[in-house]
């Protein structure tokens, strides 16, 4: 019979883009001791916080800009990717053009079958609540959007997810009207 290998049984990655703190991330990765967490955060004192808060064997904080980290992955070796109200310069619809070849490398790095999981907002210009057509509307473009960077609609939601609890999406829940959310499941196509 062989030797228990010495290399723990981690089957699986995933990297939470823009972790902020790490509460999601710490959670994600207590409740799933056979997959690695990997959160990458852009700012340091968050950076600080994820890394004091976050006392596990399966979960990593690197700091740094996804940008520039998520490249270095190789091709198609993590099996999911998780972005939760990244800034606007990565989901805004006016800035798509400049977003848009992130989401396409990102792809790439997925293994298939892989997944990203985003959450993300709409709020008013005029910060009034937002209304049904104007939801239905951005629901739609983003849909499109990322079936054309490769991915199937696996699932799509109002809301965020009931059991990731973040320092944003306390605060975006306590006004559901003018900050209305959206949960997205894409899978590789
Ligand atoms: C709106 S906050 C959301 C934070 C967290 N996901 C939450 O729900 O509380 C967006 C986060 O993305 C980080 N961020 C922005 N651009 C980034 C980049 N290029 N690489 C890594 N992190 C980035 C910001 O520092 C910030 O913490």
């Amino acid at each position: 019979m062989s030797e228990p290998s010495i290399v723990p049984p981690h089957t699986r990655t995933i990297v939470e883009l823009g972790m902020g703190d790490g509460r999601v991330l710490e959670a994600l990765a207590q409740g799933d001791p056979q997959t690695v967490y990997i959160g990458i955060e852009l700012d340091r004192e968050q950076c600080d916080r994820a890394r004091e808060r976050i006392r596990l064997q399966n979960a990593f904080v690197m700091q740094g800009s996804f940008e520039e980290l998520v490249p270095r992955f190789p091709d198609e070796s993590i099996d999911g990717f998780i972005a939760i109200l990244p800034d606007p310069s990565f989901i805004d619809q006016k800035k798509e053009e400049q977003w848009r070849p992130f989401y396409k490398t990102m792809q790439a790095k997925l293994k298939r079958p892989g997944a990203f999981r985003i959450v993300t907002e709409i709020t008013d210009e005029l910060l009034q609540p937002v209304g049904q057509d104007a939801f239905d509307l951005w629901s739609v473009w983003l849909a499109e959007t990322f079936r054309s960077l490769g991915f199937k609609v696996a699932d799509m939601r109002e809301g965020s997810p009931a059991e990731y609890s973040s320092r944003c999406l306390d605060q975006f829940r306590g006004d559901p009207e003018r900050i209305r959310m959206v949960t997205i499941d894409l899978v590789k196509s």
